[in-house]
């Protein structure tokens, strides 16, 4: 009789969690797609950015593959994936290449190109940027 109210109660409880799990929106991560949509992501974003004429000067002298495994960690731990972030913080990353706040629009403008030519929702879109447009103040120093 025991076992069995024990069982009924772990039935009633999966019974009520489930739904409630139903009604929670997957994270960001899971949403665009995991690791391997955003390396692809990344892949293409900073072939973007190496093709636009307004910024590419800066990266001319960064070791490419690094910046991509940065990238994709960083974006992965922001949108709540199983990553977490190994690069320098954003301010000594970017210390001492004089990035202007044009030079950020433009790099963003780069990553929306980049979201809509990979068909990501403008809803995960526009989450994805508001959890990168703070770092804005670590990253413009001019
Ligand atoms: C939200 C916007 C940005 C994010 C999330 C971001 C992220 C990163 C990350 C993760 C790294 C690698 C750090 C490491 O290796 O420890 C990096 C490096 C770099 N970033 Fe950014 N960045 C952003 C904006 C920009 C902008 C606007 C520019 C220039 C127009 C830029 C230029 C660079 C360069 C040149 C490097 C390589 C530095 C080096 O190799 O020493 N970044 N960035």
């Amino acid at each position: 009789m025991r076992a069995l109210s024990l069982s009924a109660f772990t039935a009633l409880a999966f019974w009520s969690v489930g739904p409630l799990q139903a009604q929670t929106e997957k994270s960001l991560y899971e949403r665009l797609g995991g690791k391997p949509a955003i390396a692809a992501v990344v892949n293409d974003f900073v072939g973007a950015v190496g093709r636009d004429k307004r910024i590419s000067g800066f990266f001319a002298k960064a070791d490419i593959g690094n910046l991509k495994t940065r990238l994709v960690e960083q974006i992965c731990a922001v949108t709540g994936g199983p990553c977490s972030y190994g690069g320098r913080d954003m301010k000594a990353a970017h210390a001492g290449l004089g990035i202007r706040a044009e030079d950020f629009s433009a790099l963003v403008e780069d990553l929306g190109a980049t979201l809509n030519k990979r068909k990501i929702p403008k809803k995960e879109q526009s989450e994805l940027v508001s959890l990168l447009a703070p770092l804005r103040d670590q990253i413009v120093t001019r």
